[in-house]
């Protein structure tokens, strides 16, 4: 037994300003950096370590603010997690069908992921009732993308606006294996019907209509699960009920957190970066294409797999003025979280970037279409809303002025590296949003600089 340290409540760090001057000229980007553990697989390795029998072993957990949400909510449900540092952390699991009723309200905070990936456990568990909640964006985005399918299931759950908003209730059931046909390719709707499916007797089945991050899957297989895989249909089966057995997890870094230094590299002349033991499992490397397809010269390297997961370092040299490419289609769930650094680097594109087939990014932690256009336009910016997606007109010179995350980590960080390229002063107001996915942002951005 080891002492569990984990507080119940998400850590949140005062209100900060990160002001932004680069200098007049000279502005070259290097060194050699390593991002935070990546935070899907975090999430990941966390929630399948309480849920396995033994001990699992976490290297490289991510210590932002989402994991430390799924750590919360999971030792309130029973599991014993030590403290948590990159080094080592340790789960002891309950046992898959043990988890715990708890007296409190589990709070995923910010945290999209803990809350959807945790509601297809807590549907699954039955004989308990549980209630879950999170920060005021996560009480706005929709759960019917997961309540919906668990409802076919059997699964009861309450919440405001026809159960489609958090807080909601949970009473716990024995579940019917369904196969689900998701509307949306969306890793957080089939990661929660496959662990609904994880504790449900028969084959549960998830069809997307193009592949989303495949972490779940390798991770599940990983710790004994049985799986069947079709990459042709994008179907995913699962054979419930499984046991799962505690594992040594190897976290790599974030390639969404890399994206910002990969983006910075190709926009700021002169610039030689490598990013050090970056996670590219191919469903989470659409940004290398895109980055690609605008000129940019970035290069694996010591390519090798730790863990189950592909793991490069990633060199990245400024290689002139990037072009101008249209992003839409099955790339989009492949770099969905990138969108927002990538309209930055549009801005520094020859011709008119267009974004496409990205209405998600619509129920992001933010509207990040509309507060991306906002920001970057109060910038002097030419980027103009689609209904989906967004088109921006590059070449436009961009001025320091004062920007707001709107509570959104990816913002803070992608209009920080807008301002690098920025004349002038720019003051992000609301930048510890950061710490939800990179604590250590703003220290790597001094170091590089
Ligand atoms: C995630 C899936 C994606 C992504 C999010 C993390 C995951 O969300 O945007 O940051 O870990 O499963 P969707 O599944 O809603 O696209």
């Amino acid at each position: 037994m080891f002492a569990p340290i984990i507080s119940v409540e998400t850590t949140k760090a005062l209100a900060q300003n990160l002001i932004v001057q680069p200098p007049t000229a000279g502005l070259a980007l290097k060194g050699r950096i390593r991002v935070p553990g990546d935070k899907s697989i975090s999430h990941r390795a966390l929630m399948l370590g309480a849920l396995a029998e033994g001990e699992t072993h976490i290297q490289g957990l991510l210590l932002g603010e989402d994991p430390r949400s799924t750590a919360a909510c999971f030792s309130l449900l029973g599991a014993e997690i030590s403290e948590l540092n990159t080094d080592s952390v340790r789960v002891k699991g309950i046992g898959l069908g043990n988890l715990r009723e708890p007296v409190e309200v589990l709070n995923a905070g910010n945290s999209g992921t803990t809350l959807r990936l945790m509601l297809g456990l807590l549907a699954s568990h039955a004989d308990r009732f549980f209630t879950v909640t999170g920060d005021s964006s996560l009480r706005s985005r929709p759960m019917s993308r997961v309540v919906k399918p668990l409802q076919q299931m059997g699964a009861q759950i309450w919440g405001r606006q026809n159960n489609s908003l958090a807080p909601l209730a949970i009473q716990g059931q024995a579940l019917k294996s369904i196969h689900y046909h998701s509307p949306i390719a969306s890793a957080q709707v089939k990661s929660c019907i496959l662990l609904a499916g994880l504790n449900t007797q028969g084959e549960t089945t998830v069809t997307e209509p193009a592949l989303s991050r495949d972490h779940s899957e390798r991770m599940l297989q990983a710790f004994g699960a049985k799986l069947q895989i079709d990459p042709e249909t994008h179907s995913v089966t699962i054979h419930g009920p499984a046991q799962l057995h505690g594992q040594q997890v190897i976290v790599p870094g974030d390639i969404s957190s890399a994206a910002f230094w990969l983006v910075a590299g190709a926009i700021v002349p002169g610039s030689d970066l490598v990013v050090e033991n970056v996670g590219v499992n191919p469903t989470r490397t659409g940004i290398l294409e895109a980055l690609e397809m605008m000129g940019a010269d970035i290069q694996p390297e010591n390519q090798r797999v730790v863990a189950g997961e592909p793991v490069a370092d990633l060199r990245v040299r400024y290689n002139g003025p990037l072009q101008s490419c249209e992003i839409s289609g099955d790339l989009i769930p492949r770099l969905i979280d990138e969108i927002p650094i990538l309209a930055v680097a549009a801005i520094f594109a020859r011709g008119t970037t267009i974004v496409r087939d990205a209405v998600e990014l619509r129920v992001k932690e933010s509207d990040r279409i509309a507060v991306m256009a906002e920001q970057l336009n109060s910038m002097g910016a030419k980027v103009t809303e689609l209904p989906d997606g967004m088109e921006i007109v590059g070449g436009t010179p961009l001025k320091g002025t004062g920007v707001d995350s709107h509570a959104d980590h990816r913002i803070t960080m992608s209009l920080a590296i807008a301002a690098l390229n920025a004349t002038g002063t720019t003051t992000i107001h609301g930048a510890e949003a950061a710490a939800v996915s990179y604590p250590g942002f703003t220290t790597t951005l001094q170091e590089i600089i």
